[in-house]
């Protein structure tokens, strides 16, 4: 990765402010108690620094508010739909582009028609979305990520490409009816993939004659890492990487949440007629009519917009430049992260940063309840409360306990991280302090989001 010999800046400037409300640490000690130590449970507005996610979460654009003003709201056919369509026609090359309200619609269109009972779907890494739509169809959601996307520790450029070799011998031995990569592969920690890697498994998918598709929610933060760091892209501009990356693949998914600055929308694109109609025909079902597919035609404009505002290369050097200075801060002071940074996210190693609570107290979900009382932050846990309870209510302890920091686009300023990284050290040096958990209430699936826990 190259030296940093000058500052990067943010290439905006701020028009539109929004208070952060100061919190007291008894008041969060009282709140954190109320809300069951579990900070999805908590009021946003009792949030300092919500890293909880970066999706939807975006700070907007006065172009992209100044667009929605002036949206076609017409239900069939609106000018601001044709825009859009243009837009993400130019970008992907794609044939069709159906618009979604967000990632997982696509998700559930897309696998309702080609997944089912005895198919296997592979992917880099499903994000859970994803592998759950795959599921929901009968097919089987397959990871084949490279060793080193697995190893916290190793600093491969590319962690997020897809293992070859393997989806080689899956080919010949699995009914495949679509691959996927997503960029970049979120859970792996945002790592990105390479454009060789995005190549050879387009030649492989279409020697056996098997579409392939993009989870393309993070596709700008991808090009970049390949203008960076992947040899022979230097000179080429994002966009023309992101364009070369969806040049290789059938068709893709997405989530404007996340890489079109937006706070709603998606969209699911491809080049089969046949595929399209019969998306079309799900959509207006249970969506909304094609040219709208469940959003309002101003949310059209702002994806319109801020699908080309995200290719600023400007813009990416502040994003990428934001969360390698976030993980270098922390680590700078011993706290030990997924390296290298990713695109979007730091991840803590929770079980090195607590190493005096036990596996079994979660050390996750304690230092996601030790950040919010250090310093109002809100973040998630990645790791057993996440997936530690197998589908017959075993629990069984995840490889790694993970922290995700997930990065707003344009919102905090480097100050703004800086006082979080502070607070970060903070509660982690505090570490004597804190307790390990135990659950008090867990629904059957998916229970981190709503779960209870009491200290220990
Ligand atoms: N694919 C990836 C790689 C994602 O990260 C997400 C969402 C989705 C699909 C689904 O998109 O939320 O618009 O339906 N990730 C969010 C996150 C929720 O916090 O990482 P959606």
């Amino acid at each position: 990765m190259p030296e940093l010999h000058h500052t990067i800046i943010e290439p905006f400037k701020i028009k539109v402010v929004e208070p952060i409300r100061f919190t007291t640490r008894e008041e969060r000690e009282r709140l954190l108690k109320a809300a069951h130590y579990n900070p999805f449970l908590l009021h946003a507005e009792d949030v300092m620094f919500d890293l909880l996610t970066d999706s939807g979460t975006s700070a907007m654009s006065a172009a992209q508010w100044g667009a929605m003003m002036v949206a076609d709201e017409s239900y069939a056919g609106s000018r601001s739909y044709y825009k859009f369509e243009t837009v993400v026609k130019e970008l992907t090359g794609f044939k069709h582009v159906i618009p979604v309200h967000q990632g997982r619609a696509a998700e559930r269109i897309l696998f309702g028609l080609v997944g089912g009972p005895g198919l296997t779907i592979p992917n880099n890494n499903h994000f859970d979305t994803t592998r759950a739509n795959v599921e929901h169809s009968g097919a089987t959601a397959l990871d084949l990520v490279i060793p080193e996307g697995k190893d916290p520790a190793n600093t491969h450029p590319f962690k997020g490409n897809i293992d070859l070799n393997k989806l080689e011998d899956l080919l010949k031995s699995a009914k495949v009816p679509l691959g996927m990569l997503t960029v970049t592969n979120n859970t792996g920690g945002g790592q990105p993939v390479s454009m060789e890697n995005i190549r050879q498994t387009s030649l492989l998918l279409r020697k056996h004659g098997i579409p392939f598709f993009l989870d393309a929610c993070r596709f700008a933060e991808n090009s970049y890492f390949i203008k960076s760091r992947e040899a022979g892209y230097a000179d080429k501009t994002p966009h023309d990487i992101a364009q070369e990356m969806f040049s290789h693949c059938d068709g893709a998914t997405m989530s404007c949440k996340k890489d079109a600055l937006c706070n709603i929308g998606g969209f699911l694109a491809c080049n089969s007629d046949e595929l399209a109609e019969k998306a079309r025909n799900d959509l207006i079902l249970t969506e909304g009519f094609p040219t709208y597919g469940g959003l309002a035609a101003r949310d059209l404009e702002a994806m319109a917009i801020g699908l080309k505002e995200v290719l600023d290369e400007r813009y990416l050097e502040y994003r990428i430049a934001s969360t390698r200075y976030f993980t270098k801060k922390l680590n700078d002071e011993g706290i030990q992260t997924v390296q290298p940074p990713g695109g979007h996210a730091v991840y803590i190693d929770a079980r090195a940063a607590l190493p005096h609570i036990p596996i079994e107290q979660y050390p996750g979900q304690a230092l996601v309840c030790s950040l919010y009382l250090a310093g109002g932050i809100r973040s998630v846990e990645i790791g057993s409360v996440m997936f530690g309870r197998s589908s017959d209510g075993k629990e069984s302890f995840s490889d790694m306990d993970l922290v995700r920091l997930a990065i707003p686009r344009r919102v905090y300023t480097e100050s703004h991280v800086k006082y979080m990284a502070e607070m970060i050290v903070a509660a982690v040096r505090g570490g004597d302090a804190l307790h390990g958990l135990r659950f008090t209430y867990q629904a059957p699936v998916l229970r981190h989001f709503t779960a209870r826990f009491a200290p220990v």
